[in-house]
């Protein structure tokens, strides 16, 4: 069996010593999803594009992602793409108008929102099929090299940041990696679940992935969040995926293929984690990166406690 896996490796990863397999260098954001969870917010505007305190959620991601090294962010947009488009590229009237009225700290903070060395690359998904079917949008760019993806949706806090805790892994052991978290068993509906073992200090080798299972068939409470590595092995097998649960082409499904015959890790990642995607997970980011403001941090606290 351990022969097996290693021949398959050694032809399926043919990129890893010619490549430089262990960096990873671009990073997939699917924000094509309806949002209707945030709806009427989200009625002309991504729900990636909500602010937590004056920061977009994508721009969170971006920034995990650049953290990590990557240093191409390949965005899959919707019917919304054109905020998110014009957040990420030069803004000439209000750069203008910031550095007529002497505004050089406001117009240091738009110019910097992503570093001149990031390349931004936008790909249209034409309709909401999935998030399998928006990490498959990413083929054409991606090509042969493994990548990361982040939903911005998913803010997590982590001191390095999570994705770059993920690269390092990586780097070690040259596999598709899974960020998951433990969650009340309650909650593994909302998740896919992984059954595994564990390999190493917060790395567990994963042996099945389920989407959403009922909490009394749940395999274990660990839960995959927004974080993945993955190898492009994937898009072959998400090429091949039948349209699942509400006629969406589930990454699950695609991972659980590729698992088949690639070893998959799970990683369990040093971090808060914020589901910005339900209004009360985004509402716990608001008060918390509120109270960790360098502006804002003392007043907000001292309004909460006067509450
Ligand atoms: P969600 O499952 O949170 O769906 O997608 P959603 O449509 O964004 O939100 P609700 O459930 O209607 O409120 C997880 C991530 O996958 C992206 C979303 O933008 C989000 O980042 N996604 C989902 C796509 O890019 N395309 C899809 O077809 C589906």
């Amino acid at each position: 069996m351990e022969l097996q896996y290693w021949m398959k490796r050694i032809s399926l990863n043919y990129w890893s010593d010619e490549n430089n397999m262990s960096i990873i260098t671009k990073a997939v954001f699917p924000v094509a999803g309806m949002g209707s969870r945030f709806l009427p917010a989200t009625k002309a505007t991504a729900k990636e594009m909500l602010p937590i305190v004056d920061k977009p959620l994508i721009q969170y991601a971006v920034e995990e992602a650049i953290e990590a090294g990557v240093t191409d962010m390949v965005f899959i947009t919707g019917r919304h793409k054109r905020a998110i488009e014009d957040h990420f590229d030069k803004a000439y009237e209000l750069e203008a108008e910031l550095a007529a009225n002497g505004k050089d700290e406001l117009l240091r903070i738009v110019q910097s929102v992503v570093p001149k060395s990031v390349n931004c690359i936008y790909i249209r998904q034409s309709e909401p099929l999935g998030l399998g079917h928006a990490v498959l949008c990413a083929k054409p760019v991606v090509q042969d090299e493994p990548f990361a993806v982040l939903l911005a949706d998913d803010l997590i806090d982590g001191q390095p940041s999570v994705m770059k805790q993920m690269v390092d892994v990586f780097a070690q052991y040259q596999s598709s990696i899974l960020g998951v978290q433990e969650v009340p068993r309650a909650n593994t509906r909302q998740y896919g679940i992984v059954s595994s073992t564990n390999l190493d200090t917060n790395i567990e080798r994963v042996h099945g992935i389920v989407e959403k299972p009922k909490p009394d068939v749940a395999p274990s409470t660990l839960a995959v969040v927004g974080r993945y590595i993955l190898t492009p092995r994937i898009f072959d097998h998400l090429e091949n995926v039948r349209p699942g649960a509400g006629g969406e082409i589930q990454l699950t499904d695609g991972i659980a293929a590729l698992l088949e015959e690639e070893r998959l890790l799970a990683y369990r990642f040093n971090g808060t984690r914020y589901d910005c995607g339900s209004k009360l997970g985004y509402l716990k980011a608001q008060v918390a990166y509120g109270l960790k403001h360098k502006e804002l941090s003392a007043d907000f606290a001292d309004y909460l406690k006067s509450l």
